[in-house]
C-alpha cells in the first residue's frame, strides 16, 4: 500500500526529461537532466555507465529525491512520500533491495487483524463477522475485476477498457454503506489515489507490481528516510562527502538537513478531492475536524487530547509536482500511453509515470531511468549511446 496525508493524483504529468546535445551524440555530447528525483538519478547513473560523463542535472528543489522525502513532527523523522516498500513476490524490488544493503528499519505492515480493527462512522468496532464477510465480498469482487481485465487484454490491440467501478456494477456488487465503502477504499482508492470510477480496470488489475514484487508490504520508518535509498544510487556515481553529494555535475538549489526517531503518531490518508480540499483549507479546520472523527471513535466520554503538532503534505499545490502519483484513468489508451512515452526530438522522458508496468511506484521511477528493456522509454538514447 502507498500515499500519505493529504495526496491527490495527477494523471501521467511530465516530472522531467532528458536533453540530448546533438542528434548522434558521441558520449562527449553534453546532456542535461531535469530533476533529481529516483527516475533522474536512475538515468544519470545509466548515462554514466553507458560512458556519458559529460551530464548535468538541474533539480529545482534544495534537495534529491523528489517524491521520497522525509519530514519532521516535533523532532521525528515521518515520510511525506513514499511509505512502503514492497516483497513476497518472485521478483525483487530494486528499491527494496537497496533498503536491505543500507538496513533501513521498516516495519511490516500486518493487515491480517483488520477484520478486528474497522470502526463504526458514529463510534464502536464492526463486528469482527460482519468485516469479514465485507473482505469476502470485496475479494470476490476484485478477482471478478482481474478475470474481466484478462479478457479485455486478450483482444488484440483493442482499447476496450472499463473502469474498476464499471467492472463491480457488472458482477452486481457495487460497494454501499459505510462498511463496504471504507473496505473498497482500502481495497482500491487507497492504491491508486483516485476513485473506482476513474482508474482504469484493464490497466490496473492485476496490480503488476504487487503480482512481480508480492504484497507484503513494509512501512518505513527510519531516522535516514526513505530517500537514503536514492542517495544510495547517487552515491554510487556521483562525488559525495559526509553524505553530501558534492559533484558539481549535481546542481540544487540549495540544501538543509535535520533528523531524530519518534512515536506517538496518527497517520491519517486522504486521496482525490478530500486531499485537495485539506490541502487548500486551515491547518486548524484539518485539526478540527480531525479531533471529532477521533471523539467518535474513541471518545466514549473519555477526554481526547489535541495534537501538538500536524504535517500536512501538500504535493499537489507544490508546482513541481500537483500531485503525488500517477494513475491510469479508464479511456486512456495504450496508444496514448505509447506517445507519451517516446522521445520528442531530443527530449527523453523518464518519471514514474513512463514505466506502465510500475506505475506510481518508486520502482517505476527506478526503472524509467534505466535502458534495460526496449519498452524503457529511454531505450533510444541506446542506439545513439553506442
Ligand atoms: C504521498 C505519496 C505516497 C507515495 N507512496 C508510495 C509508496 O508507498 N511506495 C512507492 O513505491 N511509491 C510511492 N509513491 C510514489 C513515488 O514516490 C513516486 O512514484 C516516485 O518517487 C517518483 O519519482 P520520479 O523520479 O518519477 O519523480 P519525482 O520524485 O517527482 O522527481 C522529479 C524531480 O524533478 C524536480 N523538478 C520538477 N520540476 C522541475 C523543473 N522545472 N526544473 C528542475 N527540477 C524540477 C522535482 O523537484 C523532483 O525532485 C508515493 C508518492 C507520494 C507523493
Ligand atoms: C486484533 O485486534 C484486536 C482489537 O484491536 C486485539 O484485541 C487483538 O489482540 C488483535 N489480535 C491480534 C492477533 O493481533
Ligand atoms: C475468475 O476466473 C477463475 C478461473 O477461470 C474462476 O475459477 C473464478 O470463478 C472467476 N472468479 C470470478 C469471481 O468470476
Ligand atoms: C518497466 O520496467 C521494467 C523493468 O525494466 C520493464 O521490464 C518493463 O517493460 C517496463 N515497462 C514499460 C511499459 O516501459
Amino acid at each position: 500500500m502507498k500515499v500519505s496525508c493529504s495526496v491527490v493524483v495527477f494523471a501521467l504529468v511530465f516530472h522531467f526529461f532528458l536533453v540530448t546535445g546533438s542528434r548522434s551524440p558521441p558520449p562527449s555530447d553534453s546532456v542535461i537532466i531535469i530533476g533529481a528525483g529516483m527516475s533522474g538519478i536512475m538515468a544519470a547513473k545509466t548515462l554514466e555507465e553507458a560512458g556519458y560523463k559529460d551530464y548535468i542535472i538541474l533539480e529545482a528543489d534544495s534537495r534529491i529525491g523528489g517524491r521520497v522525502h522525509k519530514g519532521q513532527v516535533d523532532g521525528n523523522t515521518v515520510e511525506m512520500g513514499a511509505n512502503w516498500l514492497f516483497s513476497g513476490g518472485p521478483k525483487s524490488s530494486p528499491a527494496h533491495e537497496i533498503a536491505k544493503k543500507i538496513k533501513l528499519r521498516t516495519l511490516y505492515s500486518d493487515y491480517g487483524n483488520l477484520s478486528s480493527n474497522i470502526y463504526k462512522q458514529g463510534g464502536g468496532l464492526y463486528e469482527k463477522h460482519v468485516v469479514e464477510s465485507a473482505f469476502k465480498v470485496a475479494d470476490a469482487r476484485q478477482e471478478f475485476g482481474t478475470n474481466l481485465s484478462k479478457i479485455l487484454s486478450s483482444k488484440k490491440g483493442g482499447d476496450d477498457d472499463i473502469s474498476i467501478l464499471g467492472s463491480q456494477r457488472l458482477f452486481k456488487q457495487v460497494p454501499k454503506g459505510p462498511l463496504d465503502l471504507a473496505v473498497d477504499y482500502f481495497y482500491n482508492d487507497f492504491e491508486e489515489a483516485e476513485p473506482t470510477r476513474i482508474s482504469s480496470l484493464k490497466n490496473t488489475f492485476p496490480r503488476q507490481l504487487m503480482e512481480d514484487f508480492g504484497e507484503d508490504s513494509y512501512f518505513v520508518a527510519d531516522p535516514r528516510g526513505f530517500e537514503t535509498v536514492v542517495h544510495y544510487i547517487a552515491n554510487q556515481f556521483l562525488s559525495h562527502n559526509n553524505n553530501k553529494i558534492t559533484d558539481p555535475r549535481l546542481q540544487l538549489k540549495k540544501h538543509l538537513e535535520n533528523e531524530l526517531p519518534g512515536e506517538n503518531m496518527i497517520f491519517v490518508t486522504v486521496t482525490d478531492e478530500e486531499s485537495r480540499r485539506i490541502e487548500q483549507q486551515s491547518e486548524k479546520k484539518t485539526k478540527a475536524e480531525i479531533m471529532q472523527v477521533l471523539k467518535k471513535m474513541f471518545g466514549n466520554g473519555k477526554q481526547i487530547p489535541e495534537p501538538d503538532t500536524m504535517l500536512i503534505p501538500k504535493w499537489w499545490s507544490n508546482r513541481l509536482y500537483k500531485g503525488s502519483y500517477s494513475n491510469w484513468p479508464n479511456g486512456y489508451t495504450l496508444h496514448s500511453y505509447h506517445d507519451l512515452q517516446q522521445p520528442f526530438g531530443r527530449i527523453y522522458f523518464a518519471g514514474e509515470h513512463t514505466n506502465s508496468t510500475y506505475l506510481g511506484y518508486v520502482d517505476g521511477a527506478y526503472f524509467s531511468g534505466t535502458f534495460r528493456s526496449p519498452s524503457d522509454s529511454l531505450y533510444p538514447l541506446l542506439g545513439r549511446a553506442t
